[in-house]
């Protein structure tokens, strides 16, 4: 197995609680890892820290053994979706994409493609302001995908989705593994994750608690249950 990104006893303290708390994980490359834990588990801001938006207190997050501000060309290897993207409402999805591409070097034509690829392209002239919640997240994926990355790092991508977006959300992601991609996807909703991940790092209170294939870490159960088994049922 090689690995993409590794996370080495990664602590991030706010006041005095550690929000993330000694943090060990790899993530394999070409494979889709579920982040997972309950809300306020420490997720966010784990992903944070791996892409230099915080500060670990101690210990550290890379991505092909290097920090995220010390890769070379990071668009090309690292695509994102974190809660905060800066998006403007008044402008269409594709003139959003169109800011983002510019800023990065990347052509007005592979715009256009990312569009395709989220299913956004009859939408791409609406103002995102008017956009549904489903298709503000697939216009963020598709800014993530823009630079054709390596590595992405989604941080619940299918929060607010109905199921028949969180089924394409898992073809889209399949495909893009498929093609050699490394994928690391949080989700407070461990039921929705179950078919979607091939291997799982879950969290609870900032600390690791299991991590593994899907086989490994839930047998024969499912996710829920093995959460619950694995915190003695508190969530
Ligand atoms: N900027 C911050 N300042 C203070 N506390 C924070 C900050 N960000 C997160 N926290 C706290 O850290 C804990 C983990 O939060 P977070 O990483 O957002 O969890 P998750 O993404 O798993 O829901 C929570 O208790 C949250 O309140
Ligand atoms: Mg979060």
């Amino acid at each position: 197995m090689t690995t993409a990104i590794a996370i080495s006893g990664l602590v991030k303290t706010y006041g005095k609680q550690n929000a993330v708390d000694n943090l060990t994980a790899n993530i394999a490359k070409g494979r889709i890892t579920g982040f997972l834990g309950p809300n306020g588990a420490g997720k966010s801001t784990a992903l944070r820290c791996l892409v230099g938006l915080a500060a670990p207190t101690s210990g550290s997050a890379t991505i092909f053994d290097k920090r995220y501000r010390d890769l070379d060309n990071p668009l090309s290897k690292v695509g994102t979706v974190l809660d905060s993207r800066g998006f403007h409402p008044a402008l269409t999805g594709k003139q959003n994409l169109r800011v983002v591409a510019a800023a990065a070097g990347i052509p007005d034509s592979r715009v256009d493609e990312v569009l395709e690829m989220v299913e956004l392209k009859d939408a791409a002239g609406k103002r995102m302001k008017n956009y549904s919640l489903g298709m503000k997240q697939r216009l963020a994926l598709a800014g993530a995908i823009l630079g054709d990355p390596e590595i992405l790092i989604l941080d619940e991508p299918a929060n607010g989705l109905d199921p028949a977006g969180i089924a394409w959300l898992r073809k889209f992601l399949r495909k893009l593994a498929e093609g050699g991609r490394t994928i690391l996807v949080s989700s407070h909703q461990l039921a929705e994750m179950q078919n979607t991940v091939d291997d799982v790092i879950i969290i609870n209170k900032g600390k690791l608690i299991a991590s593994g294939s899907m086989k490994e870490v839930i047998g024969d159960g499912s996710l829920e249950d093995a959460f619950l088994a694995l915190t003695g049922g508190e969530l």
